[in-house]
């Protein structure tokens, strides 16, 4: 069955367990991995089966959760689960919460999965709720084959070979533990089916808790057709309890995403110090150099070269640029431009086509032209600087007075000089210049040069009167020395 063809599909995702091996004051499913959090990654996978409905079970942290979700995924049903009786209570409590909210009682294809599995795809969920709906079966389990079973629901399968019932760890018997085909947690169910199982399920076993797993032995016993499907890929469906499979999954995640890109026609140097989260996107032909980190909503286009050690989060890369050892935040970078080494780009950076910034530069909320450069050592605060305009090494944008930031604009074609501080808000007009060492203050009308220093004055003889006896005097006495026998030579000659 299509997607269209589905009477109604609803993703019901669990994470009101409190993720106490973590020891992190953040709650399990809101850590960070990838660029997003982990239940993140989860709702982005359940979402794209286009659902009829998303409901997310929290419990631990609840109003941190909800607050996540609610910014991140608003269309997501939020079931409260304030105690945790289990993944069957816990799997009522959506089922309630969908009946309350919504005004109906859930129909159709449910899926139930984990918000602690990020590296689950929406194709394998897809993938499995069209395999459980053809079998028209009562429940289906997403199982998997692993080495070492400890700790999960094994599947028991009779010598047909049909399934059974899931047996937990602690209730399993030393026989059923041999076995290793697992329950990884994700259950496809026929809506009707559920809605009638769940109150039957008991909380008499080793945790004292209502196993949602129970519904098996429960359809059996109806008489109702159960079945596993084995993943290939088991990883996909791998919870992160600790800080330990934090770093080991995410580090799996991008390789995976890395991969990708990969297979995608962007050349990556070093796939093991190159960091791409989930979301960025990348244009054919990429080149990403070593060391490079990748993050958030950052877009690069084609033949763009990022690199090496570099970072950028939530920065637009133009084609064909170049980006090396550069930190950048919230800026855009254009077609065909140069930026770095050791660039500092902030928030609201935007840089032209072909335009320039150079070593150890740092830029905030600075729009420079097309073709601008500002090359070397420099501060661009809060300015605007025009087409084709070269700003001068050692440029301050002086845009602070203590209280109140302001805005400096230099126009197009200008040229200014080293060492210059430019104290906004002031105004240097198109085609203007500056002299070495200016400290503009007052607006520069175009084509003017702004000089600010008084003229040069120089006291002849002081360091031989001041400094006698240093060597600073003597190299004086031998350089005048030596000018004063050319001067004669020449004389002479
Ligand atoms: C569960 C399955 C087991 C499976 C394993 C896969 C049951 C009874 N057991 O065991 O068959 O092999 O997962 O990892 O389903 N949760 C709630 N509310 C609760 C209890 C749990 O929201 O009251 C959530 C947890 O936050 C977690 C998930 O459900 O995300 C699984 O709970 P957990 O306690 O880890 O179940 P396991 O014992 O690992
Ligand atoms: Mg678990």
């Amino acid at each position: 069955m299509s997607a269209q063809q589905r009477t109604g599909l609803t993703v019901i995702v669990l994470a009101a367990g409190g993720g106490t091996r973590m020891k992190s004051k953040t709650m399990k499913v809101l850590h960070p991995i990838g660029g997003r959090s982990m239940i993140g990654h989860v709702l982005t996978a359940a979402q794209a089966l286009d659902p009829e409905q998303v409901v997310a079970v929290v419990g631990h942290q609840r109003e941190a959760v909800s607050a996540h979700i609610h910014a991140s995924f608003p269309d997501v049903v939020l079931a409260v689960q304030e105690e945790q009786h289990g993944t069957g209570h816990a799997v009522r409590m959506a089922v309630e919460a969908v009946a309350e909210q919504r005004g109906q009682a859930i129909s159709g294809t449910v899926l139930v999965a984990y918000g602690d599995t990020p590296l689950l795809r929406g194709d394998s969920l897809r993938e499995f709720a069209d395999e459980h709906e053809a079998a028209q079966r009562a429940v289906s389990i997403l199982s998997g084959i692993v080495p070492d079973p400890f700790g999960y629901g094994r599947v028991l399968r009779n010598d047909e070979g049909d399934v059974e019932a899931i047996v937990e760890e602690k209730d399993a018997s030393p026989e059923q533990r041999e076995v290793r085909e697992i329950n990884s947690g994700i259950l496809a169910f026929d809506a009707e089916f559920l809605r009638e199982a769940l109150p039957r399920i008991g909380n008499d076993n080793a945790k004292g808790e209502y196993y949602l797993t129970d519904t098996i032995a429960l359809a059996r016993e109806d008489g109702l057709t159960v079945g596993a499907h084995p993943i290939d890929d088991v990883m996909q469906t791998e919870g992160v309890n600790d800080r330990v499979q934090l770093a080991r999954i995410g580090a799996e995640l991008n390789r995976r995403i890395v991969e990708g890109w990969m297979r995608e026609g962007v050349t990556v140097v070093d796939p093991a110090t190159t960091w791409i989260d989930a979301d960025v996107v990348l244009g054919a032909d990429v080149t990403i150099l070593p060391g490079t980190q990748l993050l958030g909503a950052t877009v690069v286009a084609e033949d763009a070269v990022i690199g090496p050690d570099t970072t950028l989060k939530d920065c637009e890369i133009g084609s064909a640029a170049t980006v090396v050892r550069t930190q950048g935040v919230l800026a855009v970078v254009g077609a065909e431009a140069i930026v770095g080494p050791f660039s500092y780009l902030r928030p609201g950076t935007i840089l032209g086509t072909r335009g320039k910034i150079g070593g150890f530069v740092e830029t905030k909320n600075a729009v420079i032209g097309d073709g601008a450069k500002v090359p070397h050592l420099s501060y661009v605060g809060d300015a605007e600087i025009g087409e084709g305009t070269n700003i001068g090494a050692g440029t301050i944008f002086a845009n602070y007075d203590g209280v109140n930031k302001h805005r400096t604009k230099v126009g197009k074609h200008a040229r200014t000089s080293s060492n210059n501080t430019f104290v906004a808000p002031i105004e240097i007009g198109d085609g203007a210049a500056t002299g070495a060492g200016t400290v503009v203050r007052e607006d520069v009308p175009p084509g003017a040069l702004a000089v600010s220093s008084g003229p040069q004055r120089n006291i002849e003889g002081w360091a031989m009167a001041k400094r006698a006896g240093t060597a600073q005097a003597s190299a004086a006495e031998i350089a005048l020395a030596g000018r004063r026998d050319d001067d004669q030579g020449m004389a002479e000659s």
